[in-house]
């Protein structure tokens, strides 16, 4: 298959691909357990919006507009804690976990204000598979089991909620479609990753399903081989496999070894050649052991550069390239399919007559 670097470099293509995907399509914004209790929040700013993740005391998860129905200052600049309510820095109006405004300082002297008009903008919020999604435009809703579909029997038995966050950080990578790329294909496995996560799985070889949209990558891990020499009735395949979910457009799930597993979200950035990586590991259980506490920080450190010196080293490379006019088009392989996949899926949803932002 082959697609013109216009693809990668059209400005206003880029505009609206953004536009089309990121701000109507349903995206994985947070992990629950990012917000453990009632008043945990979470902010963060995608694609230039200010989004406030918060759970209530009802112990569902909301989305809003972190901005203030006063003049629109930032409502919580904290990244992450817990609050009952939120107080605006400008003029110290207050609103609850529930985005209801409770109080305006001064409001004798201010006049009426309808409260009930003037909550928190929310935004479509629906927590799913150990995810909290969302839609980042406001008054536009989704159905998250039509969106999924069968993919998330794929996803619930990750059992997402029940791991703990070990660590998590921002990545400066290359373009949004260039970083995407190399998360879904094993061929640069051995030549790229020889000394990093190329360790532990089998280079170019990969079993692909699709859901839709998404897609669930099957690596090897190296001891795959040893079962040559088992009968096949005592083959015990999760312990010689790899998978890695990819939910469209920009999540990715990958289990690589046994306890941690890496939650990649990819958001692309004010221009074509730029994006930022949220890149979370989980652990099964938090270390207790000054040696579980090692193997954390290698698997983390590992992937780390797996990713950065690797991966989006690699990509900055090709975006530099992009830009030079070498190629007028890219080349994806037989044994890249999921790539392949993931650039007619976004063909899909730009055609004119897919209007349906949960259209399959
Ligand atoms: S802008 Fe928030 S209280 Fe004035
Ligand atoms: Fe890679």
């Amino acid at each position: 298959m082959s697609i013109p670097i216009e693809a990668y470099i059209d400005p206003a293509r880029y505009r609206a691909e953004v536009e089309r995907l990121f701000k109507h399509l349903p995206l994985a914004l947070a992990l629950s357990l990012e917000l453990p209790g009632p008043g945990s929040y979470r902010t963060m700013t995608v694609l230039g919006v200010p989004v406030l993740l918060v759970r209530g005391q009802d112990g569902d998860a909301r989305a809003f507009l972190n901005t203030c129905r006063h003049r629109g200052a930032l409502v919580c600049a904290s990244e992450r804690g817990s609050a009952k309510a939120f107080t605006c820095p400008y003029h110290a109006w207050t609103y609850d976990v529930s985005g209801k405004l409770l109080s305006r300082y001064s409001a004798d002297t201010f006049g009426e204000v309808d409260h009930a008009t003037h909550g928190l903008v929310a935004l479509a919020c629906v927590e799913r598979a150990g995810l909290v999604w969302v839609c980042l435009t406001p008054g536009e809703n989704f159905d998250i089991d039509l969106w999924l579909g069968d993919f998330a029997v794929q996803l619930g038995p990750l059992k997402l909620d029940q791991w703990h966050l070990f660590e998590q950080r921002e990545l400066t990578g290359p373009g949004w479609k260039v970083a995407l790329d190399g998360y879904l294909e094993a061929y640069h496995h051995n030549s790229l990753h020889g000394k990093t996560v190329g360790k532990f799985t089998v280079g170019n070889l990969l079993v692909l399903d699709t859901y839709g949209p998404h897609q669930r990558l099957t690596f090897g891990r190296k001891s795959l081989g040893e079962l040559l020499e088992a009968p096949e009735t005592d083959w015990d395949h999760s312990k010689h496999i790899r998978l890695i979910h990819n939910c469209f457009p920009n999540l990715s799930i990958s289990g690589i070894l046994g306890d941690h597993c890496l939650v990649s979200q990819i958001f692309p950035g004010t221009t074509p050649d730029v994006t930022v990586t949220r890149q979370t590991v989980l652990v099964h259980q938090n270390p207790t052991t000054p040696e579980a506490r090692a193997a954390s920080e290698m698997f983390s450190a590992m992937v780390l550069q797996a990713v950065r010196d690797e991966d989006y080293a690699v990509g900055q490379t090709i975006q530099s390239g992009l830009l030079a006019g070498a190629n007028k088009e890219f080349l994806f392989g037989r044994n890249e399919p999921a790539v392949q996949n993931y650039h007619r899926t976004v063909a899909r949803f730009m055609a004119p007559s897919n209007c349906d932002p949960q259209t399959k």
